[in-house]
């Protein structure tokens, strides 16, 4: 049966990222959050919002494992834009983790790591929010094929708006440099998608564009969008 929600997703189908942006910071207001990694797609949606909200409320999480680059970028886009980006992190230290379930769970556990560092913290900051925003799109792995632009997330309980689920790579760069948004410049070393650094790594050219992600892995979802 169709709720109204995928009434509004299929309507909502056909507009441009900034339109959807524009609507959902009017429907959502103060409640609207977007999850940033700092990622290209994440940049595309940093510089869109801007432009129809001078003060969003953008967030990452921080697993402590970032890249420098990455964090670089996070204070160049808060120069840049004169926005202040929120840090959402778990408590437990790098050392804890590693006393508690052994060195490097990366390594011999990464969906216990995603959890505890990601999901988790993720779980806790959206639980007063209305709608999270976020930059997945539907040709990066077989479980975001049948992403919708809008759609309620049950597992956070709270909308969830995918503005570039109809983009591809090409669209994201050709904004990026179009619009001369900063971006991570890993990306123009081989990673297109980047997470932490323990589990990204560079690609050659013609790979998967997500091959770089928990190389040698089963794993192609960090869990935060299952
Ligand atoms: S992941 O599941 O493989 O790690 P991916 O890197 O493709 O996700 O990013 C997809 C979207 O998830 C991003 O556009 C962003 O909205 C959100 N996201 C991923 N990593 C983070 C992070 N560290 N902090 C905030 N949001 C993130
Ligand atoms: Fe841990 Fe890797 Fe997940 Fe980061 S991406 S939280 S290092 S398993």
């Amino acid at each position: 049966m169709n709720t109204a929600l995928d009434q509004l997703a299929a309507q909502l189908e056909e507009w441009d990222p900034l339109d959807i942006l524009r609507w959902a910071d009017k429907t959502y207001g103060v409640g609207l959050v977007l999850a940033s990694s700092f990622g290209a797609e994440d940049m595309v949606l940093v510089d869109m919002w801007i432009q129809v909200n001078p003060h969003p409320t953008i967030f990452y999480l921080d697993t402590g494992l970032l890249f420098t680059e990455t964090y670089q970028l996070i204070r160049r886009v808060e120069q840049h834009y004169r926005v202040q980006t929120i840090r959402v992190a778990t408590s437990l230290t790098l050392e804890e983790q590693a006393g508690h379930y052994g060195e490097a769970l990366w390594s011999t556990n990464p969906d216990h790591c995603c959890t505890l560092r990601k999901v988790q913290p993720l779980q806790q900051y959206l639980a007063d929010k209305t709608a999270w925003i976020t930059g997945i799109r539907r040709d990066q792995t077989v479980q975001r094929r049948h992403a919708a632009v809008i759609a309620y997330d049950a597992r956070y309980h709270l909308i969830k708006i995918n503005p570039l689920v109809r983009w591809n790579e090409r669209d994201v760069f050709r904004y990026l440099v179009r619009h001369q948004v900063p971006y991570n410049p890993l990306h123009d070393c081989g990673y297109p998608s980047i997470g932490c650094m323990p589990c990204t790594h560079a690609i050659k050219p013609g790979d998967d564009p997500r091959s770089g992600r928990w190389a040698g892995q089963e794993k192609t979802e960090c869990g935060l969008h299952l």
